[in-house]
């Protein structure tokens, strides 16, 4: 095994000064790539791919080999745990993620319980193959949702406004701190088990924070995510974790301070400003819109210089999108985006 320590990822994560920024993008694996779509078929859909460790470590791999990506991510989900709970996970074609049956009543949100790692064996050992067939100096990063994001899912039970889940948090309080303290456990077991499993950073997921009221936001997302950290950190001291709440600038300040390596940000927060707000505690990580790479590669070099200028000299830039890239995404916008950071020199000099 490598020495991680060594390579852009970890630098950046250590806001150690470097030569040249570290690269990756949200979703990197995904239906704009012509051979994840051809593996997707053959395996029969999404589901099928994700939990087979095989086919998920291929498609894995697949941007790492075509881009150079200064890291992978293992390809899974977030709502792999609400899927082990026993809620039911299933994809209508052309629709998001469903389950069959959500936290509907008192009942229910009172019986979940951490599923028992063995029913996601198949993320570890997709970790497992991932992380032998990768490049020695690429770091494997694992991943969960947060326990507020993951709450929408299996509250509402489909993607959307989540308005049973912002209806409970108003109403019920108390029941939607019990379905997050049950998240973060399972949350953290599973991050733990990704590490453990061959990952070498961790990263949660909070696609839904900018969902709830301020007070709201700490309680029942950015808390449960600082427990997961102190859960992570106390079985894997060195792991680096990457937290990503969207639409949640207004709370830079204080996610910076909840125990995280690195705070991804969406395309909405000046990416200054942020790094301001961090003030060189963590590391950030993002923030072109996905969109811009719809607009082709000269667009996308453009603004991904801008983007590279606008962080400023030093260290502590994780390049990546504010959001997941989309699907209709042209492959030759994401090298124009790569070509540019590589060709960055990130000493400012
Ligand atoms: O970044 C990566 O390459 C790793 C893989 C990854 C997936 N989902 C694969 C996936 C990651 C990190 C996720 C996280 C995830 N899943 C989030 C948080 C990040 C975000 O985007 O906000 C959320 C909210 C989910 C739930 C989920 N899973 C949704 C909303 C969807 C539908 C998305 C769509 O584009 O249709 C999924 C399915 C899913 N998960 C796909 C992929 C590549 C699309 C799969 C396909 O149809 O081939």
């Amino acid at each position: 095994m490598s020495n991680w320590e060594d390579t852009a990822l970890f630098n950046a994560l250590r806001l150690r000064e470097q030569p040249r920024r570290p690269v990756w993008l949200m979703r990197q694996a995904g239906r704009y790539l012509p051979e994840y779509r051809k593996v997707r078929q053959e395996a029969g859909g999404f589901l099928q791919l994700m939990k087979t460790p095989e086919t998920a470590c291929e498609v894995t791999l697949q941007p790492v080999r075509r881009f150079g990506m200064d890291a992978a991510i293992i390809f899974s989900d977030i709502l792999t745990i609400p899927d082990a709970m026993g809620l039911g996970l299933y994809f209508a074609e052309n629709e998001g993620p469903k389950f069959s049956d959500p936290l509907t009543d008192e009942n229910k949100i009172n019986a979940i319980a951490p599923p028992p790692m063995e029913k996601l064996e198949y993320v570890l050992q997709a970790c497992q193959l991932t992380r032998a067939g990768l490049p020695p100096e690429v770091p494997l990063i694992g991943f969960c949702g947060s326990p507020w994001t993951l709450a929408c899912y299996m509250i509402d039970g489909s993607g959307g406004d989540f308005r049973q889940a912002r209806q409970l948090r108003a109403a019920r309080p108390d029941l939607l701190r019990r379905i997050v303290d049950t998240n973060a456990k399972s949350c953290a077991a599973l991050l733990s088990a990704q590490l453990a499993a061959g990952a070498q950073a961790v990263m949660i997921f909070d696609s839904w924070g900018g969902l709830l009221d301020g007070a709201g936001y700490e309680e029942f997302s950015l808390q449960p995510m600082a427990d997961i950290i102190a859960e992570v950190k106390r079985q894997h001291k060195d792991a680096p974790v990457i937290v990503f709440s969207r639409q949640c600038g207004f709370h830079l300040a204080k996610i910076a301070a909840c125990g995280c390596d690195a705070v991804g940000i969406d395309w909405q927060v000046p990416l200054a400003a942020a790094r301001r707000m961090a003030a060189a505690r963590v590391a950030i990580q993002g923030n072109l819109d996905p969109m811009t790479l719809l607009a082709g590669p000269e667009v996308t070099a453009a603004a991904t210089q801008k983007m590279l200028e606008e962080y400023g000299p030093g260290p502590g830039h994780i390049v990546n999108l504010g959001h997941g890239i989309d699907k209709t995404t042209p492959v030759e916008s994401v090298s124009a985006m790569i070509e540019t950071v590589r060709n960055f020199d990130a000493t400012g000099d």
